[in-house]
């Protein structure tokens, strides 16, 4: 698992953007912090390896529906056997706004996606599609960790704020969880 990911570090660094898979107790952060609202459909961009994802499995039957999405076909090939069971496209997260969910549920995304490593057309094309199907959903959500604190990107509309969430100092390196969802007297960072 280790070396399939580091190779394909070495093959496309800007593409993965760390040295090591997440930690289980991002993982754990992450889907509790799934199930602080309905969930409803959970869709999981850059899963890698499938540390965060094997969290998400836990709580799978709370979900309305798990559905992933990889670019490395290596590591697409790496999550099938990991995960025969579960919904795998090997796509671009790019492409996300042309995919249809079901719009009676709400829509939860998680991303292990290293955004700030991204060519800038391709994180400018993601943010886009993330701001079509946050109009497109209601109760939508969008849970991304970054390091270093960091914002982990512009919001892609007015309607839309980030909230700061949890630390997870265990991480290594340390991660801060943060959730993209629309604009209430909660959120905290304005970005
Ligand atoms: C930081 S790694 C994921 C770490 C993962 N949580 C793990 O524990 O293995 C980032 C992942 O995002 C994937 N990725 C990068 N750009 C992508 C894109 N545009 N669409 C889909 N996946 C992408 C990479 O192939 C890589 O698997």
């Amino acid at each position: 698992m280790l070396l399939t990911f580091w190779a394909e570090l070495l093959r496309d660094p800007r593409c993965i953007g760390s040295i090591i898979p997440s930690g289980k107790p991002l993982g754990s952060a992450i889907a509790r912090e799934v199930l602080v609202r309905r969930p409803g459909c959970v869709v999981e961009l850059g899963a890698g390896t499938g540390a965060i994802t094997k969290s998400l499995m836990a709580i799978r039957s709370q979900l309305s529906d798990l559905i992933v999405i990889e670019k490395s076909a290596r590591l697409v090939d790496l999550l099938i056997k990991r995960y025969p069971s579960l919904n795998i496209t090997a796509d671009c997260a790019s492409g996300l706004d042309k995919l249809r969910f079901p719009t009676e549920e709400p829509l939860t995304i998680v991303s292990s996606l290293p955004l700030r490593s991204l060519p800038y057309s391709e994180l400018n094309a993601i943010r886009d599609a993330i701001g079509v199907l946050s109009t497109r959903h209601p109760g939508f959500r969008f849970i991304q960790y970054s390091y270093f604190g960091k914002v982990p990107f512009v919001s892609p509309g007015p309607w839309l704020s980030w909230a700061k969430k949890q630390v997870v100092f265990t991480n290594i390196p340390p991660a801060t969880i943060w959730v993209l969802e629309q604009r209430d007297e909660g959120n905290v960072s304005h970005e």
